[in-house]
């Protein structure tokens, strides 16, 4: 969903054109996540020979502000063609400047270049801000800022806070402040704002300052201190690093893939602190005992804060296409190193007297909790909420605690009941899935131990769960989730053996299952071959209205999370269906022109997986059959069928092996059918809003 970016060089000299490219590039970086609009504010004139000004007549020109609907480039092009109406000079290099950027999903107002952000306090530009997520009381905020004069321009929650910042610093001019600072004036516009955001706030009052404050919503500081214009002397000290002055970079954005190209030395922002990038510095203020995401009171003096930089875990290759055309693509095709980052330093073989075992660092602390909980609750959202699923009969099995399942808004929904003994498990890739997010706070406020399943490291869910594993999938960038998938299933598989490991009966399983993870980097390799086999059947269901998909057992998971894949980048109706309902509804769509898949390799549903096809065969049903290799002529007697064949594995492990024919099927389909594969039609990789 929405996206920030900003952009500010201290003591370095960058020209105009340069600081653009920073800014559309950091942009590109955020596209992934899904927007509809997209803008940026940079300085006209060379602030430097303007001093912080309120009254005294020397004000600063007016920050210039650009604001596109549709995609990034016809936001590129008409900033180029402003320039050149406006003979903007291009070569104008600034030793200091402080730019924002913006991706926007629209939540409140259509997608139109007056909802896009920044957004403005009013035709001077005094204060700009760019925002992810929800200010909830921002109608209550409005109709008080109309009352004192300010006439609104969008229809975006977002507008108020510029304003209300106007509002304040204007006050405390009147007042006779007049050296009212810009974290005074954020701080006390935060104490009004209710909701969920990351902000960051420009200023012509403040010239070459930057303010980034958040509650709920994601937010990094990247420090790149230059080599080049520091005599070639490094910065290693991280205090240090925040309060020099020297030369430096300073970049601030909601998500590190905008970040890791220019450094690896960031800052996770927390919630409640107020972070000010002045002269080279930055200070944090905090406010103390913030009360969270759904707003309160807070008491009245921040406190000013020292943090450690930390280092970045991600390489820049991981942000780039490499050889494919696609980051789905390319995320299908890079499972087998994925898988085998998730699990290293996890699966301990040991000698030949010792036990197989598995080691999650986070969890080794919790598990007698976990072992003694009533309930082993899962919860989730969309492909997050599938892995869950195909976990499920194993972590039952193994552990020997009933687990539950919970789509993570439905739980909010109808305030479904957690309790103190339950260990609640919270499933998602990025970390800031606002559901889970909101289930997550339920969980807690309602006693139960919250274990979370995250790829991003710092996310919201890694930090307020109790404990947890990180899934070590690499950057995930396509809309659709194809890697995260099949390591948070092999997570959720260690963490049923880490969970069983005390049961003496079960080692033999548990062994067989460890083999099988060893093992499963190089059946994916195997199962990667059948593309040009998928890319054939997609040839064929190219003009198909609609594609089902029976599964059960461990490949109930798989029959969903391939509707889902199909559904969500082919554009194409697709079910996941439970092949033991078929005969309570489902059975009625069989004809000879719909296509199904059944899924059939061989685990303990086999032979019932089999009198399903007979049925579906005796209804001459255009069926597809995704087969143990081997079994094509157990599964599909006399021929007649597709066949699908892929490599066995140990049962449980299976939905890893079986859905990488349906990612790949998903992606060929959409690539034929002309369609956008990154960003499927109206839907975010993040989902910040409920
Ligand atoms: C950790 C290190 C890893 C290092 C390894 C060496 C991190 C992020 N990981 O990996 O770089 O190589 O030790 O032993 O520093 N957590 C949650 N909620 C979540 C996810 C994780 O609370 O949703 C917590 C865990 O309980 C743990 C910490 O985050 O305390 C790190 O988790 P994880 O990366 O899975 O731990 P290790 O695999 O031990
Ligand atoms: O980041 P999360 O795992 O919490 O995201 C949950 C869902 O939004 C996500 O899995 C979504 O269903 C994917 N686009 C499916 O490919």
């Amino acid at each position: 969903m929405c996206g920030i970016f900003a952009y500010l060089n201290y003591n370095v000299n960058r020209e105009r054109r340069h600081i653009l490219q920073v800014l559309f590039n950091g942009l590109r970086r955020l596209e992934y996540r899904g927007y509809d609009s997209a803008g940026i504010s940079i300085d006209d004139g060379d602030f430097s020979s303007f001093p912080r000004s309120s009254s005294d007549g020397s004000l600063s020109p007016p920050p210039l502000v650009f604001r596109q609907e549709g995609n990034i480039e016809s936001l590129v092009k008409s900033v180029y063609q402003e320039v050149v109406a406006t003979e903007l000079n291009l070569e104008k290099s600034f030793t200091t400047h402080a730019g924002i950027a913006h991706t926007r999903w629209a939540t409140h107002g259509e997608p139109a270049p007056r909802n896009s952000h920044p957004q403005t306090s009013g035709s001077g530009n005094d204060f700009l801000v760019v925002h992810n997520g929800v200010i909830t009381n921002y109608e209550v905020l409005k109709e008080t800022l109309v009352r004192h004069g300010f006439t609104f321009e969008s229809e975006t929650d977002t507008e108020v806070i510029p304003k209300l910042a106007k509002f304040v610093f204007d006050k405390a001019n009147e007042e006779g402040d007049q050296t009212v600072t810009f974290s005074q004036v954020v701080l006390e516009v935060m104490r009004h704002l209710e909701g969920a955001y990351a902000l960051i706030f420009k200023s012509r009052h403040y010239p070459n300052e930057l303010i980034a404050c958040k509650r709920g919503s994601p937010l990094l500081l990247g420090v790149k201190e230059n080599d080049d214009v520091c005599n070639g002397s490094a910065f290693h000290d991280a205090k240090f690093l925040l309060q020099n002055s020297n030369p430096k970079e300073l970049f601030l954005s909601s998500d590190a893939n905008a970040i890791v190209e220019h450094t690896k030395k960031v800052l996770v922002i927390e919630d409640g602190e107020v972070v000010h990038l002045k002269e080279g510095t930055v200070s944090i203020l905090k406010f103390n005992n913030d009360k969270g995401r759904n707003g309160g009171s807070r008491s009245a003096r921040p406190a000013s804060v020292q943090r450690a930089l930390s280092t970045l875990e991600m390489e820049v290759e991981q942000i780039n296409k490499g050889t494919y055309k696609h980051y789905m693509q390319k995320e299908i095709h890079e499972q087998p190193e994925s898988l085998t980052t998730t699990l290293r330093g996890r699966l301990l073989r040991g000698g030949s007297w010792k036990a197989k075992t598995v080691l999650l660092g986070g969890l080794k602390d919790h598990l007698k909790t976990i072992r003694r909980s009533r309930r082993i609750v899962f919860i989730g959202c969309g492909t997050s909420y599938n892995a869950a699923l195909a976990a499920r009969p194993i972590m039952e099995e193994l552990s020997g605690v009933p687990v539950t399942m919970e789509i993570a808004s439905d739980l909010l929904d109808r305030q479904g009941l957690i309790y103190r003994e339950d260990t609640v498990v919270f499933v998602s890739q990025s970390g800031e899935t606002a559901d889970t997010l909101l289930a997550l706070e339920y969980a807690l406020e309602n006693g139960a131990l919250c274990v979370g399943i995250t790829n991003t490291v710092g996310s919201v869910i890694a930090r307020n769960t109790h404990c947890g594993v990180h899934i070590n999938a690499g950057c995930e960038i396509g809309v659709a989730s194809t890697k995260a998938y099949t390591s948070q299933i092999a997570v959720m598989a260690m963490l049923a053996l880490a969970i069983g490991a005390d049961t003496i009966s079960k080692q033999e399983r548990r062994e067989a299952i460890i083999d099988g993870l060893f093992d499963l980097p190089n059946k994916i390799r195997e199962v990667l071959k059948l593309d040009q086999e998928m890319k054939d059947l997609a040839k064929l269901l190219i003009a198909e209205q609609s594609l089902l998909v029976f599964g059960r057992g461990y490949n109930y998971a798989t029959a969903l999370e391939g509707a889902l894949k199909v559904k969500e980048v082919a554009l194409m109706h697709s079910e996941g269906i439970l092949a033991g309902e078929m005969k309570h509804g489902p059975l009625a769509l069989v004809d000879e022109n719909l296509p199904i898949v059944v899924i059939a390799t061989r685990d303990a549903c086999f032979s019932k997986q089999q009198s399903v096809i007979q049925q579906l065969r005796a209804r001459k049903g255009r069926l597809i059959v995704m087969c143990s290799k081997g079994d094509a002529a157990s599964v599909c007697p006399g021929g007649g069928c597709r066949v699908i064949e892929v490599p066995q594995v140990e049962d449980c492990l299976q939905p890893v092996v079986n859905i990488v024919p349906f990612q790949l099927l998903a992606y060929h389909l959409t690539v034929l059918r002309g369609y956008n594969v990154d960003q499927p039609r109206n839907l975010a990789k993040s989902v910040t809003t409920q």
